[in-house]
């Protein structure tokens, strides 16, 4: 099965895309994930899209598409997808259909994840991640079972988004509904797109994902 989840930075996309991943089988390719690794090899790539996402703006699409071309081109990606923050812009989703198109990949969910703008910011602001394992945790909605201990790997060390910090989420929102809420109209007119409660506790917008995904009609 190939998904795309849609919404907001701070929407709950990496959350979900994780339990989809254990879940089903399929894989999670977050291009914010990939941007993050490119900038800490030091590659030409990172060097270029550093600044751009430390403004909290789109890095532009030729990057984007040729980056994600040569993920979806890997063997790993065959039994199904999960895509985490791409496409972002108009320009973008028509490059995914030609790339699915010529794979005779079909794309079956388009879930978007509805939130308030205003829960974002607490959202975005409380977000850490193990240093070790990746773990991502909030310091209100997703605590640390034990203080200062990563629940699955026991580590000690943690990492916050250069990005993270509150001034900026008011640029990445304005990237949000200028660019990518477009798309919303555009999956809609391809009758693929599904609307979830992202306000919702995790559980339950994890259930109604899964209801989304049994739902063969
Ligand atoms: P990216 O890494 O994609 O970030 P984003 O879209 O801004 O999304 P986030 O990762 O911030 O949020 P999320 O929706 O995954 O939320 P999460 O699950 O972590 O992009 C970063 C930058 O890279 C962009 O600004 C851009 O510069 C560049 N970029 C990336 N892709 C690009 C593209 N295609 N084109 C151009 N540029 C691109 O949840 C957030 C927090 O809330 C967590 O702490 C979580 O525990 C908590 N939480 C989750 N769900 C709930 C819930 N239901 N209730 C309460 N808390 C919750």
């Amino acid at each position: 099965m190939n998904l795309i989840l849609l919404g907001p930075p701070g929407a709950g996309k990496g959350t979900q895309a994780k339990r989809l991943e254990d879940r089903h089988g399929l894989k999670q390719i977050s291009t914010g994930d990939m941007l993050r690794a490119e900038v800490r090899s030091g590659s030409e790539v990172g060097l270029q899209a550093k600044a751009i996402m430390e403004r909290g703006e789109l890095v532009p699409d030729a990057i984007i598409i040729a980056m994600l071309a040569g993920r979806v081109a890997q063997p790993d990606v065959a039994q199904g997808f999960i895509l985490d923050g791409f496409p972002r812009t108009v320009p973008q989703a028509e490059a995914l259909d030609l790339m699915l198109k010529e794979k005779a990949m079909p794309l079956h969910h388009v879930i978007e994840l509805q939130v308030d703008d205003v829960a974002l910011v607490d959202r975005i602001s409380g977000r850490f991640t193990c240093a070790k394992c990746g773990e991502g945790y909030h310091d209100q909605f997703k605590p640390l079972a034990k203080h200062g201990t990563c629940d699955v790997c026991g580590s000690g060390e943690f990492t916050r988004r250069a990005d993270d910090k509150a001034e900026l989420v008011a640029a990445r929102l304005e990237a949000y509904h200028r660019q990518t809420a477009p798309l919303l109209p555009y999956y809609a007119a391809q009758g693929v797109l599904r609307v979830v409660d992202g306000m919702a506790e995790m559980n339950e917008v994890a259930r109604q994902i899964e209801a989304i995904l049994g739902d063969k009609g």
